[in-house]
C-alpha cells in the first residue's frame, strides 16, 4: 500500500480527551496547510459520558468506522461515577475493547526527557534525570495477562465471599510481543543513552511467577534470532529502583500488560510528567495511538491541561502510517510536528501547570502550531 488517503478516526472521549485532541486536530490541520494531508478525519463521540446520556458507550457506526480505519487516535474515556452494569469502567469498549478486537497486542510508551522540561526530582539538585540520560520505550503486552475475562466473583445469599483474577500468558501473546520488542531495539542504532548499548529489558516476576517465567523463556528464544541485541533482565520491583536511580541504563524494555500499565505511569515521571506521555496499541492490520494520560476530571473544562502527550501521538502515528504507507511525505510530517514539539519546550515559553506556567491548553497547542508553522517544510 503506497500513498493514497488515510481513514484517521478520533475518538475525543471524556474529560480532558476531546481538550487535548481539539490540540492534535489543529496541529494536523497546520501541517496541512503546507504540505497537503494524506489523511481524512471523522470524528465520533463515546466514552462514559457519553455513555450516561444515551445508555451507549458509543454508536455502531463509530465502532464500525474504527474497524474499517486506517489510524485511531483517542484522547481518554473514564469517569467518576459512571460504570457499566457489570461494574467495568464505563467507555473501556473505546480503549479496552479497541485493543482486543483490533488486536492491537504492543502498547509502545516512548519516555524521553526533552531539553527544557522541568520535572518535580530535578529542582534544587543536580539533575540525575538529564534528558541525556533519559530515552527508552517500554513496550507492554496489550491483550492478556490479568486483563483477560478470566475473573469473577463467587457469591452466596448475595454475598461475596471469593473475588478472581486469573492471569494467562499466552505463547502467540508473549512471542509477538517480545519480537517486536527486539524489532524496534534493532531500529534504534543509538541504543541506551548511558553506554549506546543495544539493550532489551525484559522486565518480570520470573521468581515467583510461572507466567513471567513462561514469558522469559519466550524472551530468551526469540532473543538468539538477534544476537546483536543486548539480552537483559529485571524483576519488576528491583526494576522500580533502578528505573528512577539509572534511566541512562534502558534503551527498550519489554513486559507484561498489568507490570507494563504500571511501570509505564512511574517512567512518565522521568519526561516531566504524564503530560509528555504518548502510546501508541501496535497491531499487524491495525492501530491506534492515545495519550497514557487519563481523562482527568480535576481539570475537564478549564483548558489547562498539557497536550504535549497528545501532539506527541499525533506524530507517533504519522510516523507509523508513513511506514505501514511507504509515504516519506508522512514521515517528514511526524519529523516537522515532533521537531516542533521539541522546540516550544527547550524554549520554555509556553509552559502549563504541571511545568509551573501558566500557558493554556490551547495556548501551548497554538505555540506548537507557530513552530511548525517556521519550520522548513
Ligand atoms: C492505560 C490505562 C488503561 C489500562 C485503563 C484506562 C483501562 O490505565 O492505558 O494505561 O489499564 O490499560
Ligand atoms: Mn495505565
Amino acid at each position: 500500500m503506497t500513498g493514497g488517503t488515510s481513514r484517521i478516526v478520533v475518538l475525543p472521549g471524556d474529560g480532558t480527551g476531546p481538550e487535548v485532541l481539539r490540540e492534535a486536530t489543529k496541529l494536523l490541520g497546520v501541517l496541512a496547510e503546507n504540505d497537503g494531508a494524506p489523511w481524512k478525519l471523522e470524528e465520533y463521540p463515546g466514552g462514559a459520558q457519553y455513555y450516561a446520556k444515551t445508555g451507549r458507550q458509543w454508536e455502531p457506526e463509530a465502532e464500525a468506522a474504527t474497524q474499517s480505519a486506517d489510524a485511531i487516535l483517542l484522547g481518554a474515556v473514564g469517569w467518576p461515577g459512571i460504570s457499566l452494569p457489570n461494574g467495568d469502567l464505563a467507555g473501556a469498549a473505546l480503549v479496552l475493547g479497541l485493543r482486543q478486537n483490533l488486536d492491537l497486542f504492543a502498547n509502545v510508551r516512548p519516555c524521553k526527557l526533552h531539553p527544557g522540561v522541568v520535572h518535580r526530582i530535578s529542582e534544587g539538585y543536580r539533575p540525575v534525570w538529564a534528558p541525556e540520560n533519559v530515552d527508552m520505550v517500554i513496550v507492554r503486552e496489550n491483550t492478556e495477562d490479568l486483563y483477560t475475562p478470566t475473573h469473577g466473583r463467587l457469591s452466596r445469599a448475595r454475598s461475596t465471599e471469593v473475588a478472581i483474577d486469573t492471569r494467562v500468558i499466552t505463547r502467540k501473546g508473549a512471542e509477538r510481543v517480545v519480537r517486536y520488542a527486539y524489532e524496534l531495539a534493532r531500529k534504534r542504532s543509538r541504543g541506551a543513552p548511558g553506554d549506546g548499548v543495544r539493550r532489551l529489558t525484559c522486565v518480570d516476576k520470573s521468581n515467583v511467577l510461572e507466567g513471567c517465567r513462561f514469558f522469559r523463556e519466550v524472551f530468551d528464544e526469540v532473543g538468539t534470532e538477534y544476537p546483536e541485541i543486548e539480552r537483559d533482565y529485571a524483576y519488576v520491583d528491583a526494576f522500580t529502583q533502578w528505573l528512577v536511580r539509572n534511566p541512562e541504563h534502558f534503551n527498550v524494555v519489554v513486559s507484561t500488560n498489568m507490570m507494563g500499565d504500571i511501570i509505564t505511569d512511574l517512567a512518565s515521571v522521568l519526561q516531566g510528567g504524564m503530560g509528555f506521555a504518548a502510546g501508541g496499541n501496535i497491531g499487524h492490520e491495525h492501530a491506534m495511538f492515545e495519550p497514557v494520560h487519563g481523562s482527568s476530571p480535576k481539570y475537564a473544562g478549564k483548558n489547562q491541561v498539557n497536550p504535549i502527550a497528545a501532539l506527541s501521538a499525533t506524530a507517533m502515528m504519522l510516523r507509523w502510517l508513513a511506514e505501514r504507507r511507504s509515504d516519506p511525505k508522512l514521515g517528514a510530517q511526524a519529523d516537522r510536528l515532533d521537531g516542533a514539539i521539541a522546540e516550544v519546550l527547550a524554549r520554555g515559553s509556553a509552559r502549563s501547570y504541571d511545568q509551573g506556567g501558566t500557558a493554556t491548553t490551547s495556548a501551548v497547542g497554538d505555540a506548537v502550531a507557530d513552530a511548525v508553522r517556521s519550520r522548513p517544510a
